[in-house]
C-alpha cells in the first residue's frame, strides 16, 4: 500500500471538496471560511486516491492557524492524520511560527490534538453558523509552542 503526502494541485481540490462534505465543512466562501488558503494545502493519497488533506493560515511573522483538515472516514485510525499533522506542523516550523492556534469542535479531535501534539486548550469561540459538527455551537481553541514541538520532534526522530 503507498502513502504518500504531497503539495495540493488543482485537480485535487474537487477530492477534498468531497471530503469537507463528509465533515459538513464544505461552507465555502462563509462567514466562518471566507476563503481557503489553497497555497498551503497537502493531500495524502493512498494508491493514488486522495484519502486526506490539511491546511494552514499565516496570521503574521511568527504565528499561524491551522486551516481544514480531514481524514476519509474510511480510512481513519491508520496514521493518516498523524502524518498529515505533522507534515504541516514541521512546514510551518520551518517557516518561522512559533505559535500555533487550532479551532476545533469535536470533542474526540480535540483530545487528539493533545494528546499527540501537545496542544492546550486556552478558550472558546463561537461559531458564527452551522460549520462542522451540527450541534456543538463553539469552538474549542488549542494553542501550542510550535518552537518547542519541533525540538522535541526533531530529538525523537534522531532516537530512532
Ligand atoms: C482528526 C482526524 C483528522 C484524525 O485522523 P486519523 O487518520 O483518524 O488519525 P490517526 O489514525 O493518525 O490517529 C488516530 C488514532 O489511531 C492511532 N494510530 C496511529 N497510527 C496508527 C496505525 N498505523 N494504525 C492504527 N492506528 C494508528 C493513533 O495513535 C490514534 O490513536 P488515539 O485514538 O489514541 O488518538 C480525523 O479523525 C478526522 O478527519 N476527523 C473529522 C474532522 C476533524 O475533526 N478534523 C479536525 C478539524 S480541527
Amino acid at each position: 500500500m503507498g502513502v504518500a503526502i504531497e503539495k495540493l494541485r488543482d485537480s485535487d481540490k474537487p477530492q477534498v471538496m468531497t471530503l469537507l462534505k463528509q465533515v459538513n465543512m464544505h461552507y465555502v466562501p462563509s462567514p466562518e471560511m471566507p476563503e481557503i488558503s489553497w497555497e498551503n494545502y497537502a493531500v495524502i493519497r493512498m494508491d493514488g486516491k486522495v484519502v486526506g488533506f490539511c491546511g494552514y493560515k499565516i496570521l503574521s511573522d511568527c504565528e499561524a492557524k491551522t486551516e481544514l483538515m480531514a481524514v476519509d472516514k474510511a480510512c481513519r485510525g491508520m496514521g493518516l492524520g498523524v502524518k498529515l499533522q505533522t507534515y504541516r506542523m514541521e512546514q510551518m516550523a520551518r517557516r518561522g511560527i512559533k505559535t500555533l492556534i487550532t479551532n476545533c469542535d469535536r470533542p474526540e479531535s480535540i483530545a487528539w490534538y493533545i494528546k499527540h501534539f501537545g496542544y492546550e486548550k486556552v478558550g472558546k469561540l463561537k461559531k458564527e453558523h452551522e460549520f462542522g459538527v451540527p450541534d456543538i455551537d463553539c469552538w474549542t481553541t488549542l494553542q501550542v509552542d510550535l518552537e518547542k514541538w519541533a525540538e522535541d520532534f526533531k530529538k525523537v526522530a534522531a532516537d530512532e
